[in-house]
């Protein structure tokens, strides 16, 4: 059976005027359905990149990638919107949350484009409540949160739709070690209940929770 995440020999480069930038250098990677892998490496060495290809947020500059047994080149604009909204969950290192919506329609957001209509079963309480957001928060907009209460808010979205994958970037960066327990058991959960997981993370011991690290330096697994 195929993996459900298949890179190829995967390059990234960004031309940029004064040279090309490799972000990443010749990947080839299998992810098998319910790995939950930390991927580990200094700062600029392609982790997010590598989130982003797979995520299909940006497509690779050579190489193959398949997400659940299908070539993602292959794919056209429309297949590649339903790709990321169904099956793909995100965490983004800078959050992402859209500023005009409040909290609460910010969980919910992914459920709406899915279903094409309003979380009126309390799915999006649950998430919010399951990350540790008070209630009281959900009229608010982002900018009215701190730090590590967006990035809760960006945690209960990428879950709000149970997506196969789950994508992270730094999912505990701006969080205290208790409110980033309690994110990591959650992650925990979700992964023994079938999910895989890519995570991103420069703390060793959020890495402990992964049944698998890969080291990413120069663009390349090392
Ligand atoms: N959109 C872009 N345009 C040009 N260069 C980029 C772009 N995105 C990333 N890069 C470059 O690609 C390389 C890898 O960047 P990336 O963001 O993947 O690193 P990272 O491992 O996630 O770093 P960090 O730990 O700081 O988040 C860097 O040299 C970066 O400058
Ligand atoms: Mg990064």
């Amino acid at each position: 059976m195929m993996p459900v995440i298949r890179l190829e020999d995967v390059s990234k480069v960004y031309p940029l005027p004064f040279g090309d930038v490799v972000a990443l250098d010749h990947v080839t990677l299998d992810v098998e359905k319910g790995e939950f892998i930390a991927i580990m490496g200094p700062s600029g060495s392609g982790k997010s990149t590598l989130l982003n290809m797979i995520g299909c947020l940006d497509v690779p500059t050579s190489g193959n990638l398949f997400i659940a047994g299908r070539s993602v080149r292959e794919m056209d604009d429309d297949e590649l919107t339903d790709l990321r909204r169904d099956t793909i969950g995100f965490i983004f290192q800078t959050f992402n949350l859209i500023p005009l919506l409040t909290v609460r329609e910010n969980v919910e957001y992914p459920l709406v484009l899915k279903e094409r209509r309003r979380d009126t079963w309390g799915r999006s309480e649950e998430l919010m409540a399951k990350v540790g957001l008070e209630e009281s928060l959900a009229p608010h907009k982002p900018s009215e949160l701190s730090g590590g209460q967006q990035q809760r808010v960006a945690i209960a979205r990428a879950l709000v739709n149970n997506p196969a994958i789950l994508l992270c970037d730094e999912p505990t960066g701006n969080l205290d070690t208790k409110t980033g327990t309690v994110i990591m058991d959650l992650l925990t959960g979700v992964n023994h209940q079938g999910m895989t997981i890519i995570m991103v993370t420069h703390d060793p011991r959020i890495a402990e929770y992964a049944s698998r690290t890969i080291t990413i330096v120069d663009g390349k697994i090392a």
